[in-house]
C-alpha cells in the first residue's frame, strides 16, 4: 500500500510537489494545510519519487521512499557543458576486449545505473540476464551464426540485406563477429505484450553503455545476438528466459583492448523547423 506523510514542521506549503506530481495525485488545499493525497492516490501514482526529491525541506515521505535515503544533488558533481560533451561524444561501440573477466560487482552497478533510466509509467519493466562465462558467450555465438546459416538458406535476400553472409563467412575464417570476443553479453527482456518494451530497454542500455567506460569498461549493442535470441529457440531456451518474454536488447561488455584518441563527428541533424 502506498502512502504519504508530510511533516508540517518542515512543510513549506508551497505546492512544489503538486506542480512536480506527473499524476496530480497530490493536492494542496489551502496555503496553511500540508498536501495531502487524492482519493485516488494509490491508483494513479507512478511510484516516480518526484515529490520526495523536489522538495526543498526533506518535508515529503513516502511509505517506501523517504528523503534521507535519497543522497542530496551534489552542486561540485554537476558536469560542465564541455565535460558533458565530451562523456557523450567519446562513448564508443567497443568491439576488441582483453582477455579478462569483468568482476561480477561491476556488472551489478551497471545494471543499478542502467534502472535509472526513463521507462514508460515508471514500470521498469526490465529484466536482465548476464551471461557471465567467456566459453557460454562463445557457445551462444556459435548459436547466432547457426540461426544465421538457417535465415541465409530461407531467405537469401533478407540475410543478404542485414549482411549475415559476410559474418558467417568471416565465422568460417575464424572471426567471431556476433560478440566479438567479449566475456559477457547481458540481455535485457520483459514480457513480449508489452508495449514499451524495445524504447524503455534501449534506454537502459543506453545508461548502462554511458557509464560503463566510468568503471574502466566497454560495450557494444549485439544487435545480431538479440535478434537471434527471439528467433531461434534454443538459444532463447539455453538463456532460460520466461516463455511469455522478448529480448530487447543484449550488449556486449568486457575490458577494452583500444583507447580512443579523438572524438567522432557526426552528420547534422536532419531537422524540420515549424
Ligand atoms: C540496435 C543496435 C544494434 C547494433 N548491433 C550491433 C552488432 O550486432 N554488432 C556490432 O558490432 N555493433 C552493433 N551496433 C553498434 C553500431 O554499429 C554502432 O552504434 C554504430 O556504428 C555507431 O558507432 P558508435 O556506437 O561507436 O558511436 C548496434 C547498435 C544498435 C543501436
Amino acid at each position: 500500500m502506498l502512502s504519504i506523510t508530510v511533516d508540517s514542521e518542515k512543510c513549506n506549503k508551497d505546492g512544489i510537489c503538486v506542480t512536480a506530481c506527473p499524476t496530480k495525485v497530490i493536492q494542496l488545499n489551502s496555503t496553511e494545510e500540508v498536501p495531502t493525497p487524492i482519493p485516488e492516490f494509490e491508483e494513479y501514482c507512478l511510484a516516480c519519487g518526484h515529490c520526495v526529491a523536489v522538495c526543498p525541506t526533506g518535508a515529503f515521505r513516502l511509505n517506501w521512499l523517504k528523503p534521507e535515503a535519497c543522497p542530496p544533488i551534489s552542486k561540485v558533481l554537476v558536469l560542465s557543458r564541455d565535460q558533458a560533451e565530451q562523456f557523450l561524444r567519446s562513448r564508443r561501440s567497443i568491439r576488441n576486449f582483453k582477455d579478462r573477466p569483468v568482476e561480477r560487482e561491476k556488472l551489478q552497478n551497471l545494471l543499478k545505473i542502467a534502472c535509472f533510466a526513463p521507462s514508460a509509467r515508471n514500470n521498469q519493466p526490465w529484466h536482465w540476464t548476464v551471461v557471465e562465462k567467456i566459453a557460454d558467450v562463445r557457445r551462444m555465438a556459435a548459436m547466432v551464426i547457426d540461426w544465421m546459416r538457417m535465415v541465409i538458406r530461407k531467405h537469401p535476400e533478407q540475410a543478404e540485406l542485414r549482411g549475415l553472409p559476410r559474418v558467417v563467412a568471416a565465422w568460417d575464417a575464424g572471426e567471431e563477429r556476433i560478440c566479438r570476443g567479449a566475456p559477457h553479453v547481458i540481455v535485457g527482456h520483459c514480457d513480449r505484450n508489452y508495449g514499451f518494451g524495445a524504447e524503455d530497454t534501449a534506454l537502459a542500455l543506453s545508461y548502462l553503455e554511458l557509464f560503463a567506460p566510468t568503471l574502466g569498461l566497454g560495450s557494444c549493442w549485439g544487435g545480431y545476438f538479440y535478434s537471434a535470441v527471439n528467433a531461434h529457440p534454443p538459444l532463447f531456451e539455453v538463456l532460460g528466459l520466461p516463455a511469455g518474454h522478448k529480448a530487447f536488447g543484449a550488449v556486449m561488455v568486457g575490458y577494452p583492448k583500444l583507447r580512443y584518441q579523438r572524438l567522432p563527428l557526426r552528420r547534422e541533424p536532419k531537422v524540420k523547423w515549424i
